[in-house]
């Protein structure tokens, strides 16, 4: 972490040799619920979080919501030979909790149900091994009104939705992830509010991060009890965190950051434990009493894998004198005065900077931690994206994907049991808070029309695939 400024993520004026993946690494796409489903309130479904959020005035941008999104759910036929097209060898999605368990208790939906069967039947028909994801931050609406997952009760109704879709899916589905992001639902949606629910209180986030955990933990072992077959894992999002000087004080800025955007959750999963000195640095948001004997060990209950998520770096440095005394609604509680630096290095159209290397960083070190097969279930970029003549030359979302994969192959050199990489996003979707107006797709979306054209860097995909890796350069 001595080293504050990364290398370019790929140097142009480089020869690229061709690389080869292991063979049967999975290539796949990843989607989730709410960005690509709309059918808000069709066959039976109730809202969740993020339908009160994005129907709450100021949320999202120009007041976009997932009602429609991409009509996937009236277009699974046309989207799935898509990816057949692109010989996808696994799909990743979500199951929105509201579809099939209406309310998040009691009863399942058999029309909400029904949806995910034909998915799953008509990936596998075409050769493509459905990857279930079972919270991409969803939260039925009631569960919230109920507390939410700052509520511990919270993480038992998510093993009860657990084990409803895995009695139901579990005969053709043999990938599980718990939750996505456990990170952004806690601190995004407890803390900063930017995300659904959209309450800003660090306790609450930080109550938030250890009911999702715990769920998860309880999701686990609702899974090995009604499919004692399924490789279960979950997926989180990581950073390398670096400090911006060698100076003890960015150190500090950068342990603080590392500890509440990595250790806080693969410490517990991994290792059964809280880090000791994120534990100190939260001591006046929260004294941990919401932690019971026992919670750890549910929460670090095996795993058959681990999914990494992997965008961008954070650079951080100490606050400045005179930084504001009282602190704003923060997604870095404990931390909120903790500068985030830019290096000025190239950024995607979500300011995110672009750093291959950060992957190679990242895939090492839960290689540290575990040595579980590891998968990255996300990793993308947002660029704008001009259609001319029904074509879309999106080269630097290309270049983005290129530069992570060679990053990722050099993690399997490394000896990092690396087993597949799924592009963040199959298509164009509702970036969240950031509504239609980011895209980050290798199939363009026409909102108006739906109509799917798929992009210069979809072609190179199933290039990659077709080959098992990448061409020389
Ligand atoms: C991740 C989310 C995914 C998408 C990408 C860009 O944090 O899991 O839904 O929004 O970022």
């Amino acid at each position: 972490m001595s080293n504050p400024a990364s290398p370019p993520a790929v140097d142009v004026l480089d020869e690229r040799p061709g690389l080869t993946f292991p063979p049967g690494f999975l290539w796949g796409a990843a989607t989730a619920a709410y960005q690509i489903e709309g059918a808000a309130a069709v066959d039976g479904r109730t809202p969740s979080i993020w339908d009160t959020f994005s129907h709450t005035e100021g949320r999202v941008v120009a007041g976009h919501t997932g009602d429609v999104a991409c009509d996937h759910y009236h277009r699974l036929g046309e989207d799935v030979a898509l990816m057949a097209e692109l010989g996808l060898k696994s799909y990743r999605f979500s199951v929105s909790w509201s579809r099939v368990q209406p309310g998040g208790t009691g009863a399942a939906n058999p029309r909400g149900l029904d949806f995910y069967r034909r998915l799953v039947d008509e990936l596998l028909a075409n050769g493509i091994e459905p990857w279930l994801t079972l919270y991409h931050w969803d939260l039925p609406q009631p569960l919230e009104d109920a507390g939410g997952w700052p509520a511990r009760d919270t993480a038992a109704r998510f093993a009860d939705y657990t084990t409803l879709v895995a009695d139901a899916l579990g005969d053709r589905v043999r990938y599980w992830t718990t939750l996505n992001e456990p990170w952004c639902s806690a601190f995004l949606g407890y803390g900063s509010g930017v995300h659904a629910p959209g309450r800003a209180n660090g306790a609450d986030a930080v109550r938030a991060g250890h009911h999702l955990m715990l769920g998860h933990g309880l999701s686990v072992q609702a899974l090995r009890a009604a499919r004692p077959t399924a490789e279960v894992g979950v997926t989180v999002n990581l950073y390398p965190v670096d400090p911006a000087s060698d100076s003890p004080a960015d150190s500090d800025a950068a342990r603080r950051i590392d500890g509440l955007a990595n250790r806080f959750f693969l410490d517990p999963l991994l290792r059964g434990s809280y880090p000791a000195d994120l534990v100190a640095d939260l001591r006046t948001v929260t004294d941990f009493d919401h932690v019971r004997d026992g919670d750890l060990a549910t929460i670090s209950t095996p795993l058959d894998l681990v999914g990494v998520n992997y965008y961008s770096r954070h650079v951080v440095a100490a606050p400045t004198d005179g930084d504001a005394a009282e602190p704003a609604p923060s997604c870095w509680p404990g931390s909120e005065d903790v500068r985030f630096v830019t290096r000025g290095v190239p950024v995607t159209d979500m300011g995110w900077e672009i750093d291959a290397p950060g992957l190679l960083e990242t895939l090492r070190r839960v290689h540290g931690y575990t040595d579980l097969p590891l998968y990255v279930t996300e990793n993308g970029s947002a660029f704008v994206d001009t259609v001319i003549d029904g074509e879309v030359d999106d080269v630097d979302r290309l270049a983005y994907f290129e530069a992570h994969l060679r990053a990722a192959h050099e993690a399997i050199d490394a000896g990092v049991p690396l087993r597949g990489y799924f592009a963040w996003s199959l298509m164009d979707n509702f970036e969240w808070a950031w509504g239609y107006t980011k895209r980050f797709g290798m199939i363009h979306i026409d909102y108006d029309s739906q109509v799917r054209t798929p992009k210069s860097s979809a072609k190179w995909y199933a290039s990659v695939i077709r080959r098992n890796g990448l061409a020389a350069q």
